[in-house]
């Protein structure tokens, strides 16, 4: 829990940003207007965590999935992703957020993996918000880069495969070093997970909203937190030894 007083804030936030392209539909609007709002509502998110102390946020950006979108729009997004890389980091950097990408860089452009590699490396030292951006990612794509990983090390000699536990594969993960996320946010009225990090948000409690991401504002996130405080968490257990436990 973070900073805010009497209030159990998550630690960790993940959100799936749907509905972009139907706000845009909705106002007779080309799909990447829809993506362009969005990137304001990304920026609020972010305003709105930093100045509530959440330790991380991750958001969902770009799947592995979403290159199969026609021509047009996958370059419209890369557009963006690029403008924003420009215009937003230094902000950014000012707020002492720490950016990272996850996800299968190879497939970008050398200059969007250039601007990556970039930000990464002048934020790294900031010990804010820790900005998560999934980019090009899957979950499954992350379960199979952590068994490579772990086989490597078997097959080198460096893990003894019956000592293999989840610890050692939450460490071969994208995500690796983080507490999983408290609270899950879909926004766009579709609930599923639709590939996103499939082993982190085992015990995640899972949120969702009809607002299209665009609409995604303060409010709708303090809706989202204050739901999230009013969840008790079991993590397995019984609601008594909950209580007895003192996990709210
Ligand atoms: C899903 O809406 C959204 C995306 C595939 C792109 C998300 C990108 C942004 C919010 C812009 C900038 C973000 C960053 C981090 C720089 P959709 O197009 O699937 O909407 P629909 O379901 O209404 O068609």
């Amino acid at each position: 829990m973070t900073k805010n007083e009497g209030f159990s804030l998550p630690r960790h936030v993940a959100v799936i940003m749907d509905g972009n392209g139907r706000w845009a539909q909705r106002r007779l609007l080309p799909r990447q207007a829809g993506h362009r709002a969005g990137l304001t509502a990304v920026r609020r998110l972010i305003e709105g965590c930093v100045q509530r102390g959440i330790g991380a946020l991750t958001l969902f950006a770009f799947s592995s999935e979403n290159w199969q979108r026609p021509q047009g729009e996958v370059g419209s997004l890369m557009g963006l992703f690029v403008n924003a890389l420009e215009s937003e980091v230094a902000e950014l950097h000012k707020n002492r957020v720490c950016i990272r990408f996850i996800g299968a860089r190879a497939q970008f452009s050398a200059a969007l993996q250039q601007g990556m590699r970039a930000s990464e490396q002048l934020t790294a030292g900031n010990d804010g918000l820790v900005l998560n951006i999934a980019a090009g990612y899957g979950g499954r794509w992350d379960l199979v880069q952590a068994a490579r990983h772990l086989a490597t090390e078997a097959v080198d000699g460096r893990l003894r495969v019956e000592e293999l536990d989840e610890q050692q594969v939450s460490n071969s993960l994208a995500l690796a070093g983080l507490p999983d996320p408290d609270l899950f946010i879909r926004t766009g009225g579709e609930q599923r997970i639709s590939n996103f990090l499939l082993w982190n948000l085992a015990y995640t409690e899972l949120y969702f909203t009809e607002l299209l991401w665009p609409d995604f504002d303060a409010a709708a996130l303090q809706a989202a937190l204050s739901w999230f405080a009013q969840r008790q968490r079991r993590f397995g257990r019984t609601p008594e030894q909950t209580r007895d436990a003192g996990h709210a």
